[in-house]
């Protein structure tokens, strides 16, 4: 298949009329046009979109698409910027980060990396987040979202989820995994949930790193301190990565399962009538609720064929998750809809293959400790409004979408 020069939907732009529960419905009309749509990037770039899961799945997993920076979005900081503030609403860093001597150090984020240096970075943190770890975490993470819960209800009848519960849920857990000790929490919000400048976070890294190194525990930070194969540049940069990575994204999941479920609720029922569903049904939070309208594109460093469409060498693709998890000819019937009875396992919701999520074990827990302990805690929780019921412009280069306030009741009114 040849790709169309011209979309033949008028806009080769990421369509901003959708939500993340109901996404544009020219998402649907490229995936119907073809596996890889021409899209214009919202940095101005050109490239292709690959809206089909079966394409979207064989670029994930082909080594033959670079993640080298030079296509990237989103350049490293114009001489002069390094200080400026940098936006505490980015799902994963972007590159343009400061290495350990105050340099740009594009050169040591996993996103950015390929091959062997990447692997070798990789490496040195899955350990901590495999599905072992993730479930010794369980109990320590059940009784932090106790104590969330009472936070709520000190603070009710009408919360906002993503402020009051799913965004220090996930900071908890993040201090928790990496071994930020619980006195620097509020330090740790300061600098990597709100604002802040690259040094700042980099002179809070390496002291936190000076206070750690005599105290081992169960955390990535002891793993990096103890690894061989680290040195110390490499070391701070993953820990910028892993600090500002994912954290917004498992507070963005547990909000929008919330908006999923309090907006269905026959759905509702079913989980209520059967906690045990709520295990498989945080796949389906995952499909349905996939935050990432595109991935980081990557560049092809050849010519490559997927799925009939020739990709010519130096094309710009990136992957929809929200488009393929909705691929009708993957999922069958009905795929816009949300089902939690439905298999969802095999969705896009953390990426795929060599760059797939690393946190993908621990956010499912969190995700699925959190929704329980709501649903458990709060019979008549109601949802009162989200923003993210109406449409939200993008929050990132990369298109990710934005949870915004879930204002709920926790009790119904009599
Ligand atoms: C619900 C929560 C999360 C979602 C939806 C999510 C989503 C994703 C996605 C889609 C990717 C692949 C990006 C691409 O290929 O372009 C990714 C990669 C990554 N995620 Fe997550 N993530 C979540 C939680 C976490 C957590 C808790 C952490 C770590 C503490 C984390 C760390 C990372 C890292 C380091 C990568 C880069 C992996 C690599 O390049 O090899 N994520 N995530």
């Amino acid at each position: 298949m040849t790709i169309p020069a011209e979309c033949p939907f008028h806009s080769r732009s990421l369509p901003g009329d959708g939500t993340p529960l109901t996404p544009s419905p020219q998402l649907a009309a490229w995936r119907e046009a073809g596996a890889f749509m021409p899209l214009d990037f919202q940095d101005g770039h050109e490239g292709l979109v690959a809206t089909r899961y079966e394409a979207a799945v064989a670029v994930l997993q082909d080594p033959r698409f670079s993640m080298r920076p030079s296509r990237m979005p989103v350049g490293p900081p114009a001489h002069g910027e390094e200080g400026k503030a940098e936006s505490a609403a980015v799902p994963l860093e972007a590159p343009g980060e400061l290495d350990a001597s105050g340099q740009a150090s594009d050169e040591l984020n996993l996103l950015n990396l390929d091959g062997e240096e990447h692997a070798k970075l990789r490496r040195a943190v899955t350990a901590r987040f495999s599905v072992r770890q993730a479930r010794a975490r369980e109990p320590w993470i059940r009784a932090m979202v106790a104590e969330q819960i009472e936070a709520l209800r000190e603070r009710g009848p009408v919360v906002d989820l993503w402020r009051d519960y799913a965004m220090p849920i996930s900071a908890r857990t993040h201090c928790h995994v990496i071994g930020i000790p619980e006195h620097h929490y509020e330090r740790f919000v300061a600098l990597f949930v709100e604002e802040s400048t690259a040094q700042q976070k980099y002179d809070f890294i390496r002291a936190l790193l000076a206070e750690r190194a005599d105290s081992p525990g169960e955390d990535v930070i002891t793993d990096l301190l103890q690894n061989p194969e680290l040195d110390r540049v490499e070391v701070e940069a993953l820990l910028r990565l892993l600090m500002g990575a994912g954290r917004d994204s498992v507070a963005y999941l547990i909000a929008t399962a919330s908006v999923a479920i309090l907006t269905n609720p026959e759905q509702l029922a079913i989980l209520r009538a059967d906690p045990e569903q709520l295990r498989p049904a945080v796949e389906e939070f995952m499909r349905a609720g996939a935050m990432f309208v595109t991935l980081f594109a990557r560049t092809a460093l050849e010519d490559v064929e997927i799925e009939g469409t020739r990709i010519p060498a130096g094309t710009s693709v990136s992957v929809s998750p929200v488009a393929a998890n909705r691929d009708p000819g993957h999922w069958g019937e009905r795929p816009e809809d949300f089902d939690v009875t439905r298999d969802a396992f095999g969705h896009l919701g953390f990426g795929y293959g060599i760059h797939g999520c690393i946190g993908q074990q621990v956010a499912r827990v969190e995700i699925r400790e959190a929704i329980a302990a709501l649903l458990e805690s709060f019979p008549g929780l109601a949802l009162v409004d989200a923003e993210q019921l109406t449409p939200q412009p993008f929050a990132h280069p990369v298109a990710v979408y934005e949870a915004g306030t879930v204002s709920v009741r926790l009790e119904a009114a009599a």
